[in-house]
């Protein structure tokens, strides 16, 4: 898919790789419906996505609600016509610790990393069954296995890549892609210099963003990057279980 001249929806463009990737998608004469809770900040973004000579719907919703997000999908085919690209980037990623938790922390996690996808999800496979296009997911190395100080959003990340996977079964035989990316720890809003535990781990926006966008154009089913996280996550993720658990736990010690 050449991301030129095509219709696009991106979720949580508000701020962080969903900001970054309307700016990027707007410099090749895309249209884009960007969608987010703060206002004030998708204004912002429209304004200078228009200055890049872009065109820019910008609707205030929170995609915890359904009905809001169906209200999203519709107002963007009214303004532009058929979706081709839908960004699901929504999510946010606290640090909680089970045991030092509530259950509403918990499924607020959920809530905001897995409903926010799954809200778009069901719509989007039903306007693009026939006509084709692409949905891409952004997942997480968290969401390979459970980590520790981050045990909700491993859980909710992973249902998002599992329900993914899926869809790449279920629905081969329609035109649609499904393309989930993982990006390792990136400098945005999103981002508290404080949960990364190895500074040389974090890579840059822009960064993230070229790698997002390389993945979504050749339809790739999943790009996990950069490489010093993509390695030990599969590693890890081949080992048994015990053991990784010991390595984990002892790089909790140690971190
Ligand atoms: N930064 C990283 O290291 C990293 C690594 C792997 C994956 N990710 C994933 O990348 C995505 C973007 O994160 P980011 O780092 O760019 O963080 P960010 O700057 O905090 O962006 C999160 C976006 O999601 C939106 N959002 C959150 N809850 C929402 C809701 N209920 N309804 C509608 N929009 C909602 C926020 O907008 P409003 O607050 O305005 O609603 C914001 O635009 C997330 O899914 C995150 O899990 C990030």
């Amino acid at each position: 898919m050449k991301l030129h001249q095509k219709t696009i929806l991106i979720t949580g463009a508000s701020s962080g790789l969903g900001r970054a990737m309307a700016v990027e998608l707007s410099r090749q004469g895309n249209r884009l419906v960007v969608t987010a809770r703060r206002e004030a900040l998708l204004l912002e973004l429209a304004r200078e996505i228009e200055a890049n000579g872009g065109r820019c719907l910008p609707i205030a919703a929170d995609a915890t609600d359904g009905a809001a997000c169906q209200g999203v999908i519709d107002a963007a085919i009214a303004a532009f016509g058929p979706i081709d690209l839908a960004v699901l980037n929504a999510g946010g990623t606290p640090a909680q610790r089970m045991g030092a938790t509530s259950v509403e922390a918990v499924l607020g996690t959920m809530r905001t990393n897995y409903d926010t996808l799954v809200n778009y999800l069901c719509p989007m496979i039903d306007h693009m069954r026939e006509r084709g296009g692409t949905i891409a997911y952004t997942c997480s190395p968290a969401g390979a296995f459970g980590l520790p100080k981050s045990g909700p959003y491993s859980a909710a990340k992973s249902a998002g890549r599992v329900l993914f996977d899926t869809c790449r079964i279920e629905l081969a035989d329609t035109p649609i892609r499904f393309v989930a990316t993982y990006p390792g720890f990136t400098y945005t809003e999103g981002l508290a210099d404080a949960e990364v535990p190895i500074k040389a781990l974090i890579i840059q926006k822009d960064r993230a963003v070229r790698e997002m966008l390389r993945a979504i154009e050749r339809g790739w089913a999943h790009h996990m990057f950069p490489r010093r996280i993509r390695w030990p996550v599969m590693l890890a993720r081949l080992l048994p279980e015990p053991v990784r658990r010991r390595v984990l736990q002892l790089a909790e010690r140690l971190g």
